[in-house]
């Protein structure tokens, strides 16, 4: 195994993190199989993966309580006493945040359900535009300081979904330790995207990779006109493999974290990461990588380029978000997949159903796009 430094903690984390999010399950998703799952964790501890990530949801019923995947790995860590070969890191579920004492109340629990005293890294999960002014008012940053200097927690960093321009101002709001993107050879210039991954990397922050194969789709569901690029580059790689060696190139990065629910998919995942060296990409397999990113985008349906202008629009639409899932759904050909993510991550009140066709938006476009049309098209294609 490789390791890099977590930023300029000193810390030194392996360059494949376990995602506890998706572990193998017994069928239903807050009922994780806990045989298959101890022997998945064991090998892959054996195999000098040291970092692994859970957060106070995962493996529940709802985003509102807390999942067992933190419970299961209290359990784990505790019986193999293994606390001290690994970080752990966990986030405190900020949409659940209503009063200043919620923040404590929230991490003494989790100390309690993953039984330690102190969580190497602990994120402000999901941090929003829209909630962030609410939590710098209930004292989210002075709960951190608190938490570091009384022991709870060693270091502090934030997970976001949101976009760059928001994701820049929380860099630069707090001295965090690290923080935790979604970022795969996809998804370069959304959210946090490239730009966000080197402001926070000069700003020294560790930066940790989320949903590294896009959720699977990357390695599960390849477009034909992707594969024949594959079948034709001048080394053998499946497509799991070309999607991390893509992000371990780049120096800024320090964990990618996978999602791995078999025995299959650690091996593989593995072997990627023996060779996961920054800019250890020639500069052919550099242009394959630009090859199959142009074949995915040949397919995309609006030209949005998530500028912004059209929103806020007076019924509450994301319009840049429901555009990304429109195109998703076209290069993907994994329409299901994205109804799913377009349900799970857009709220009700942000989807094209909103839409009013007051025409605001397309004065405002800088593209000159027709979004009133494309808008009834997200809803034929990705539901209501
Ligand atoms: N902070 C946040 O808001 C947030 C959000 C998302 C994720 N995360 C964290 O980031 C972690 C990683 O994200 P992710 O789970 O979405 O990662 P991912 O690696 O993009 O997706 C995981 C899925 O990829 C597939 N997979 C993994 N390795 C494979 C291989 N070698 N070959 C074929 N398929 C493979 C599996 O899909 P199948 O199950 O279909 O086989 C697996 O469930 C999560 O587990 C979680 O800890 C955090």
């Amino acid at each position: 195994m490789l390791y890099r430094e977590m930023g300029t903690t000193g810390e030194q984390v392996s360059i494949l993190g376990f995602g506890c999010m998706r572990l193998p399950t017994l069928g239903s998703y807050d009922q994780i199989d806990k045989e298959k799952t101890t022997l998945l964790l064991d090998y892959a501890l054996q195999q000098g993966i040291n970092y692994l990530d859970t957060a106070y949801p995962y493996h529940g019923i709802s985003n509102s309580q807390g999942g067992e995947s933190e419970v299961f790995l209290g359990e784990y860590l505790a019986e193999n006493d293994c606390f001290d070969d690994i970080y752990l890191a966990t986030k405190l579920p900020t949409w659940l945040l209503e009063k200043p004492e919620d923040m404590d109340n929230f991490l003494n629990e989790q100390l309690q359900r993953l039984q330690t005293e102190q969580i190497d890294f602990y994120l402000l999960h999901s941090l929003k535009e829209k909630r962030w002014s609410h939590l710098e008012d209930l004292g989210v940053l002075e709960f951190l300081d608190s938490a570091t200097a009384d022991g709870r927690i060693k270091y502090t960093g934030f997970s976001s979904h949101d976009e760059t321009h928001f994701f820049k101002e929380v860099v630069d709001a707090y001295h965090w330790d690290l923080c935790q993107i979604q970022y795969n050879y996809l998804d370069e210039n959304i959210q946090a995207g490239r730009e966000g991954l080197e402001y926070a990397a000069d700003k020294g922050m560790g930066v940790v990779i989320m949903e590294p194969l896009k959720g699977g789709i990357l390695a599960n569901y390849v477009p034909p006109e992707v594969q024949e690029i594959w079948d034709h580059a001048p080394v053998n790689r499946k497509p799991a493999e070309w999607a991390l060696r893509y992000l371990w190139d780049r120096p800024e990065i320090s964990v990618v974290l996978s999602g791995m629910n078999n025995r299959e998919q650690l091996v593989e995942n593995l072997i990627a990461a023996e060779d996961g060296l920054p800019h250890s990409l020639s500069r052919e397999e550099n242009e394959i990588m630009e090859e199959v990113k142009k074949a995915y985008s040949d397919k995309i349906m609006v030209e949005c380029s998530a500028c912004g202008y059209c929103i806020p629009c007076p019924n509450g639409v994301n319009i840049p978000q429901c555009f990304s899932y429109l195109n998703q759904a076209a290069m993907l050909n994994d329409i299901s997949n994205v109804q799913m993510q377009y349900y799970f991550m857009v709220s009700d009140t942000e989807r094209a159903s909103n839409c009013r066709e007051c025409g605001i938006c397309q004065e405002m476009c800088t593209q000159k796009l027709p979004i009133m049309e494309m808008l009834k098209e997200v809803k034929k294609t990705l539901g209501n």
